[in-house]
């Protein structure tokens, strides 16, 4: 039998709820999400079981995160499929919060980072990390998590999620989890529902393209022309390539010595009106 979790609408609900169960000693994990929820959020979900007795999921379409060009009105919103997926999973409490409830009319305060915020994305997407940074302290703040699970597809958004929890000295620790991939390789994503049959038979190529110029990279070719190869079978495969680099995998800089850093390999890249993002350790 599965029980459907509770769903908390307002930050005051649902921390009366959490007070109780802190108070019982349980342990408590977060899993922030946008809905839309697929196989990669429910092996979040399930890591997050292993480490509490009591998992909150959040459910909420974050709108400043998304530029005005953006996606924010068509991205899938599934709620009542996101829950019954949820249930089976033995999870708690849902919080599904309106946008007055996350940001309170007037509202005047956002969370700015440097740092692992710098470049990639933001090149492409500049309110892209203040959004994320900002609604994921305010989660943080809210739920007082022990533990808080983020998958590593993605990568950048990860950094900087431990980099403000560092910064704020917040008493969560942060799960990164394996990106979760189609047997083709493709990373899985709301926005793969973006994709026509045809582009997704060709979005398989970014995570082939992406192996290829490891392997060469880990074999000891140089970087550069490797990813420049991989750039150029992407844009023959039809993608307009954002970025495809390799840097440090702590601190996402420009890597200053390849052979001993610890090395991720990053690219976002759009197949007709949907960007993709990957990632791999190199
Ligand atoms: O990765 C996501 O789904 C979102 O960026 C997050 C972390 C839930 C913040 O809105």
């Amino acid at each position: 039998m599965t029980t459907s979790p509770t769903i908390f609408r307002t930050v005051d609900d649902l921390r009366v709820t959490l007070a109780g169960w802190r108070h019982d000693g349980l342990r408590i994990a977060l899993v922030p999400t946008m809905g839309a929820l697929h196989e990669g959020h429910l092996d979040l979900v399930r890591a997050a079981r292993q480490h509490a007795d009591r998992v909150v999921v959040s459910v909420f379409v974050n709108p400043t995160q998304f530029g005005p060009k953006e996606d924010f009105g068509s991205y899938p919103r599934t709620e009542a499929s996101d829950v019954e997926k949820l249930a089976t999973l033995g999870v708690e409490a849902v919080f599904a919060p309106s946008a007055a409830e996350m940001y309170p009319e007037g509202y005047a305060t956002t969370i700015s980072m440097t740092g692992p915020a710098l470049g990639l994305e933001t090149d492409f997407r500049p309110h892209f990390f203040a959004g994320v940074a900002t609604v994921v302290g305010k989660l943080l703040i809210a739920v007082m998590p022990d533990v808080a699970v983020f998958g590593e597809k993605d990568y950048q958004q990860l950094m900087v999620v431990r980099r403000l929890v560092r910064d704020l000295r917040l008493p969560t620790e942060i799960l990164g989890l394996a990106t979760v991939r189609e047997k083709d390789g493709l990373a899985l994503s709301s926005r793969n529902a973006y994709l026509s049959a045809e582009e997704r038979r060709l979005a398989t190529t970014i995570a082939r393209v992406m192996g290829e110029a490891a392997d060469a990279i880990r074999a000891g070719g140089a970087v550069e022309p490797a990813l420049e190869t991989g750039r150029a079978a992407l844009a023959a495969a039809g993608f307009r390539v954002d970025y495809l680099v390799l840097r440090n995998a702590e601190t996402l800089a420009e890597l200053t010595d390849p052979a001993s850093e610890p090395r991720r390999m990053l690219a976002a890249a759009w197949l007709g009106k949907t960007r993709l993002i990957d990632n791999i350790a190199v």
